[in-house]
């Protein structure tokens, strides 16, 4: 029989489109390679948005050139972004791959496999970009309680420093009734947790004929979306990712508030606190608006968490924008955040500005946020110290065998006693002690 192995590097979309993949090969007859050395096939799911995950890619595919010379009948894949961005140089830049294929074709895979086994030439898929999925999803998942489920594709949005349009295509909705039937077969598989996925999911919209999902009369359609998967019996915590903050409103808030399985956490990007960077970036809204929103998050839903991703050393970036993006940070206390420096992605439309912020300068505003986020990340954890949480418990710590991680509701990861059997199940936790990045207790 054989074997395939998938590298997956990038975002929460990857890893789902990696074990949608897996899921493909294992029906077609393969097995799952415990690493690439054991490998028939093996894929590289990639991620473009940064220039550093992709150097980290290209030399991780490199580095099996001796492989490949030892057993020349293997087949090396390049799937995800990166795959549709470089689609027409790739085979010419990195000559040992024999097959590039892009999100949209991904679901031809086995097919494309056998095709490249079959006449030994590589072959180039990369014309679906704008096509939704087929619904024919197989069965595998990675994991048997918690499981991501998008419910798009693709962005409209076009940050100016995002290169996401450019190669996962348009925004596209599933429809409602396919994803209500994935998550109706995951309850009846056992699963608890979902997190819903999308670049944009408050933008989510309903086909004119699922709008009668819900009797509320709440007007967006993600909420209508929310509210029908609220409804399904088994499931007990619905999470979703991203929201942007030109679309995120208070109904969704306050359907956050009133949906019990709704966990408590918003991803809400800031990118930046200043307004003269986030006009530059295209991301259509002022500081004003998101800490009115932040604020009126808040407010709403008791006890939230809202988490973010930051950029620093944005084209002409001065030390004056970058104080904006610390005060905001300041003021909306973020209980965690991915901070990232500014890389140019063309065809991206920012890369057509001059990078001119010095990458020691980079650095450095890095290194600030990263410890004003730890600072605050620590008081927020400790200020949680003598309560009693709800944990969904994930797996045994890597390091402390008797100890389990979980997450809370608001997406913290918390550490308590706990043996085997109480894996995939919740728990309440009496916080002890408190780091930046984790509670620990014990279970009560
Ligand atoms: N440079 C740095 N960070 C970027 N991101 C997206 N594009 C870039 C880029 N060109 C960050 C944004 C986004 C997250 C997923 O990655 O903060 O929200
Ligand atoms: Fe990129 Fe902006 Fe779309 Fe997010 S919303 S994927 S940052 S273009």
């Amino acid at each position: 029989m054989k074997k395939v192995f998938i590298r997956t590097f990038g975002c929460q979309m990857n890893i789902r489109d990696s074990e949608f993949v897996m899921g493909l090969m294992l029906d077609d007859g393969y097995k799952r390679a415990g690493s690439a050395e054991d490998a028939d096939v093996i894929l590289f799911n990639s991620c473009s948005v940064r220039q550093h995950a992709e150097d980290r890619l290209f030399s991780n595919i490199s580095d099996l050139k001796k492989l490949k010379k030892r057993k020349p009948e293997i087949v090396i894949g390049l799937m995800g972004c990166t795959a549709q961005e470089h689609k027409d140089n790739i085979l010419r830049k990195i000559p040992l791959v024999d097959l590039v294929c892009g999100p949209g074709n991904e679901v031809d895979l086995p097919r494309l496999i056998k095709d490249v086994v079959k006449n030994r030439c590589p072959i180039i898929a990369a014309d679906k970009i704008n096509e939704l999925r087929p619904e024919k999803f197989p069965e595998y998942r990675e994991g048997d309680f918690k499981a991501f489920v998008s419910i798009g594709e693709g962005c409209n949005n076009f940050c100016s420093y995002c290169i996401v349009p450019y190669v996962r295509g348009a925004e596209r909705s599933r429809d409602a009734k396919d994803i209500i039937k994935e998550v109706k077969d995951l309850a009846a598989r056992g699963f608890k947790e979902i997190t819903l996925l999308g670049q944009n999911v408050n933008s989510f919209k309903l086909k004119t004929y699922n709008l009668k999902l819900t009797t509320s009369n709440r007007a967006n359609d993600f909420v209508r979306l929310l509210e029908a998967l609220n409804k399904i019996k088994g499931i007990e915590r619905i999470r979703f990712m991203t929201s942007h903050p030109k679309d995120a409103s208070t109904e969704l808030f306050e359907a956050m508030r009133d949906l019990e399985k709704v966990c408590e956490h918003l991803h809400l990007p800031l990118q930046s606190g200043s307004d003269r960077i986030l006009k530059l970036m295209n991301r259509g809204y002022n500081a004003a608006h998101y800490l009115k929103l932040s604020e009126s998050y808040r407010k709403i839903v008791h006890g939230g968490s809202i988490t973010t991703d930051v950029i620093v050393g944005f084209p002409s970036e001065r030390e004056a924008d970058f104080k904006k993006t610390v005060e905001m940070m300041e003021t909306v206390r973020f209980e965690s955040a991915f901070m990232f420096k500014y890389s140019p992605r063309p065809p991206a439309k920012s890369a057509r500005l001059k990078d001119d912020v010095p990458a020691d300068v980079k650095q450095r505003r890095l290194q600030k946020i990263l410890d004003l986020q730890c600072k605050i990340s620590e008081e927020y954890n400790k200020s949680l110290v003598g309560a009693t949480v709800e944990a969904l418990s994930d797996t045994f710590h890597a390091k402390e065998k008797s100890l389990i991680t979980g997450r809370t509701r608001t997406n913290r990861i918390t550490l308590f006693d706990g043996d085997k059997d109480c894996i995939g199940s919740l728990v309440n936790v009496k916080i002890g002690s408190a780091t930046p990045h984790a509670l620990k207790g014990r279970r009560v």
